[in-house]
């Protein structure tokens, strides 16, 4: 990159000015900026200077145009020599700017370089007969076609030495010469053979129309899936179907012996075993037991939180560790989830202490299966904790422990009849198995052992 100073003094003027056209011309340039903002018209200006002066920019036009901008003089000077499109000093007829930035350089501007140094000597000075002078600047946005130079204001391209030597010839003799590529490329196409793009469905339309059509088609198929939705609601709301009752929703089955039934029968809406066992509960057990027919609904209960898909324990203390209920709480809380089931039996319906229905509840488990065997008393006077078996909570615990069953090894061994005769006895046939009494039993008697 050349220096950029100002011509010598001795090759300044003394003077500039604008020709009156000129001048005329500037002031319109001026006039596209708002006022204060005259300032934009520098480089303009300073551009019909160096044309007004030969090619090139002394300094007295500098000064001239910084004047009428109402510039400080070394701002202007700062923008000419910023940009090469300046001439700082004088130049020839033909004024060679060669490219030697990157692409230029590694497609030989070094060669192009040698070539004007060996023909008109150094950048910077005109040639002896005043046709040529050169200067080596930066990239002017003609890569593709390197390398290049810019010749007053036309671009030359795909040079080579020799290329370059015969277009000075040319230029020098008047002869016309051909702008551009030189080697007969069109704009930027490829130069030698094209191995990109090769394609020819990209320019018949082919593909473009393929893909168009893939689009159309997609469009179509959505506009028959929208037109079978809007035909689909319209079925839905004049051909309306009744739900099937009993489709993802629980089985809900006629109350044999409810309230309502009792007392439309004449009798009192409680039984009397209901009423025992209530008055057996105690306060806490009646609230934690909540959800049965007629009872107030139990705030935050554990058949409500059961019911709400949240953990059923908030009574008891939850382990300091783990963070899980106590036993006494989990046994509740189970015993409270699974009196929310539909009821299995006309008899269980709505009770989920599961009360006998029959006066003599053991004239009915004996029809339905055998007796299993009861101890007097626990052994040893220890009794195991039957709440940890699944379904049974602390009611059902005391009325096992009635028919003397204290331990899981006693309800591991349970039979089928045995199983069918609890089961009719505590009024809920079938969920003693559902709910595997015999084998949760079975583990906590291994696990105990
Ligand atoms: S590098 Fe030479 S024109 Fe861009």
């Amino acid at each position: 990159m050349a220096n950029r100073r100002l011509a010598p003094a001795a090759e300044q003027p003394q003077s500039f000015a604008f020709s009156p056209e000129n001048a005329e011309w500037a002031r319109g340039q001026i006039e596209k900026y708002p006022e204060g903002r005259q300032a934009s018209a520098v480089i303009p200006l300073l551009w019909k200077a160096q044309e007004q002066n030969g090619g090139w920019l002394p300094q007295k036009a500098i000064e001239a145009v910084a004047d009428q901008l109402g510039m400080p003089h070394i701002r202007v000077l700062e923008v000419a020599t910023f940009y090469t499109m300046f001439a700082l000093e004088p130049v020839g007829r033909f004024w060679i700017q060669l490219c030697g930035t990157v692409p230029c350089d590694c497609c030989g501007a070094k060669e192009l370089k040698a070539a004007l140094q060996a023909r008109l000597g150094a950048p910077g000075h005109v040639s002896a007969d005043g046709n040529f002078s050169w200067l080596e600047v930066e990239c002017l946005g003609a890569c593709c076609n390197a390398p290049m130079v810019q010749i007053n204001q036309d671009y030359y391209e795909d040079l080579t030495p020799e290329s370059l030597n015969r277009l000075l010839d040319d230029l020098a003799a008047g002869r016309p010469v051909k702008v551009g590529s030189q080697v007969g490329r069109v704009s930027s196409e490829p130069k030698d053979a094209v191995n990109t793009l090769t394609d020819p469905t990209l320019f018949d339309g082919s593909r473009v129309g393929a893909w168009r059509k893939r689009f159309e088609a997609t469009k179509a198929d959505e506009a028959i899936k929208q037109d079978e939705a809007k035909s689909s609601e319209a079925r839905a709301a004049t051909e309306a179907k009744p739900a099937r009752p009993q489709a993802g929703r629980p089985v809900e089955q006629g109350t044999a012996d409810g309230p309502a039934q009792r007392v439309a029968a004449g009798e009192t809406p409680l039984r009397e075993s209901d009423r025992a066992d209530a008055s057996e509960r105690g306060t806490s057990q009646a609230k934690t037991a909540a959800a049965r027919p007629g009872d107030s609904p139990a705030l935050d209960s554990p058949a409500e939180r059961a019911a709400a898909g949240e953990p059923p324990a908030k009574t008891g203390t939850p382990d300091a560790k783990t963070g899980t209920p106590d036993a006494e709480t989990r046994a509740l809380a189970e015993d409270a989830a699974l009196r929310t089931e539909p009821p299995q039996h006309p008899a269980a319906a709505g009770d989920d202490d599961a009360v006998p229905e029959a006066e003599n509840p053991e004239a009915r488990a004996d029809a339905a299966g055998e007796r299993p065997q009861g101890l007097t008393a626990a052994r040893d006077d220890r009794p195991d904790d039957l709440t940890k078996i699944r379904g049974i909570g602390p009611v059902n615990q005391t009325r096992l422990n009635d028919l003397g069953i204290w331990h899981y090894d006693q309800i591991a061994a349970w039979s089928p009849r045995e199983v069918a005769w609890v089961g009719a006895y505590l009024a809920f046939p079938g969920r003693i198995d559902r709910e595997r009494w015999v084998s949760q039993a079975a583990d906590l008697a291994g696990t105990k052992g």
